[in-house]
């Protein structure tokens, strides 16, 4: 469908080039083990689960023969997987090896804003900063990556980004394969160009929406295999990814999506695709024979229409990761799981929003405004419940991320949401000209100073201005003058 009325649709919008910064993903070997980010150590003093976490450059070979300069956690490239229980209160210290100023962001985190790690948390070169909180959520798949105020794109494009995991009880209970790097998996995928000399390129030559890279990687392992060795396989995927939306699947099976952003859905949903924007998290189960071969990979999503080429560099489909069934297969047990923890009093209803706002994203903008660190743009009221309207009003795809809150999508252009989309969502992937209604409530936590975000997840689209900043205050309050100190 796409080209035709896709440049029609940029012509009358005025917008940069159809895929400017695309070339076709490469098609590649899948020869090499899929590279597991190691689970973080951490120490329990005074009832304190504490982690520590080194940014700093490395080097890594990508490409065979190839020595690609990075960045990473601990390591030369992404971070190792932090992994706490619901109830624990954690602390990490994190510090800053680079020559510039970072900032570590725990995406999809209920947390004071303080501790938030955003664009008003710099970490300087030298420094470390040490956030502490409880955590007071439900299981869930989160990660972290750096936010400083206009260059995310580049400090997570460079290697600086992990997963953090939450257990608690009904997880715990649940029958879904648990072991990690075994048959629970975790999966970040992202697409990178590498320039002649093998260093990690960001185009900016105005194409949309962002670098879309010719090379795809798992775990930062290009053409990545996984030997798998039980029935089922949970793969918990992360679109860690600048720019490009995929829409993950197999050609031969259909499987059971157990999880998004925020965690458990009610039931398992039996789908043959999952879409997944740039920051959002799906669960997913695999079922295999034995000796099966099969591969993870991206298909041309259906994004309403205009913007499909756009998101995918005008790829059709490519591989991501090969699975590799064993012989001999160890049982494991159909994905079922009781009320999670998001039932009971954390039901999030309709009918208790007392407050909408709306949100119109265009041009790098929010509502006309681009970023700016000084300027509140949403004052909130701690314990409301609140409708947020928020609208695309470009042909070009977004990805709206707020932080501090799990969502649920309660209508896109007045429709109930498909049941994929049902479930806790802290980013969710705006199809080009509709609206989407996102039901959240702020809790605990306020300030009268330190903001919170949101914003676009494709990156370069957050760089160049499309995010705002809200504080959560008590009844009555209103903003500081001085905001984020
Ligand atoms: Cu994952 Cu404000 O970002
Ligand atoms: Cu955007």
């Amino acid at each position: 469908a796409g080209l035709t009325s896709l440049g029609l649709a940029l012509a009358a919008s005025g917008c940069g080039a159809l895929g400017g910064s695309a070339t076709p993903v490469r098609a590649v070997e899948f020869g090499t083990e899929l590279a597991i980010p190691p689970l973080a150590e951490s120490t329990v003093v005074g009832g304190v689960r504490t982690f520590e976490l080194t940014a700093r450059p490395g080097t890594r070979e990508f490409l065979p023969g190839v020595t690609t300069p990075t960045w990473g956690f601990d390591g030369p490239y992404l971070g190792p997987t932090l992994r706490a229980e619901r109830g624990e209160r954690v602390a990490v210290r994190v510090t800053n090896e680079l020559d510039e100023t970072t900032s570590v962001h725990w995406h999809g985190m209920h947390l004071p804003p303080a501790m938030d790690g955003g664009p008003h948390q710099p970490i300087a070169p030298g420094d470390t900063w040490e956030p502490t909180w409880e955590i007071d959520q439900p299981a869930a798949t989160l990660w972290y990556h750096p936010h400083p105020h206009g260059a995310t794109e580049e400090h997570v494009y460079r290697g600086l980004a992990g997963l953090f995991l939450l257990d608690d009880d009904a997880s715990r209970a649940a029958d879904l394969p648990s072991r990690y790097g075994v048959d629970d998996v975790p999966v970040v995928v992202q697409d990178k160009v590498f320039d002649d000399d093998g260093r990690l390129e960001l185009r900016h030559d105005g194409g949309e929406p962002g670098t879309l890279g010719d090379t795809v990687m798992t775990n930062g392992t290009v053409g990545a295999y996984h030997e798998v060795t039980t029935e089922r396989v949970r793969l918990r995927l992360l679109n860690g990814s600048t720019a490009r939306t995929y829409s993950f699947g197999f050609e031969d099976r259909s499987f059971d999506l157990v999880a998004t952003d925020g965690g458990l859905l009610d039931a398992p949903v039996r789908l043959d695709e999952v879409r997944l924007a740039p920051g959002e998290r799906a669960e997913i189960v695999v079922a295999f024979e034995p000796g099966d071969v099969t591969r993870l990979r991206s298909t041309e999503p259906d994004l309403g229409g205009v913007a499909a080429s756009f998101a995918m560099g005008g790829n059709d489909a490519f591989d991501v990761l090969e699975l590799r069934a064993a012989d001999d297969l160890a049982p494991s047990p159909a994905p079922a799981w009781g009320p999670s923890s998001h039932a009971g009093e954390d039901e999030l209803r309709a009918e208790d929003a007392t407050m909408g706002r709306s949100f119109e994203l265009a041009d790098r903008m929010i509502n006309g405004e681009r970023m700016d660190m000084s300027r509140i743009d949403e004052v909130v009221t701690v314990g409301d419940t609140e409708v947020w309207e928020v609208r695309n009003a470009h042909p070009v795809p977004h990805s709206f991320h707020v932080h501090d809150v799990q969502f649920r999508i309660l209508t896109i252009d007045g429709r109930e949401p498909p049941p994929g989309l049902a479930g806790p969502k802290d980013t969710v992937y705006l199809e080009p000209r509709r609206t989407y209604r996102l039901l959240m409530r702020f809790e605990d936590y306020t300030d009268t100073e330190m903001p919170y975000m949101y914003h676009c997840h494709m990156l370069l689209h957050e760089d160049e201005g499309m995010m705002g900043q809200f504080l959560v205050v008590e009844p009555g309050e209103t903003a500081s003058d001085h905001v984020g100190h």
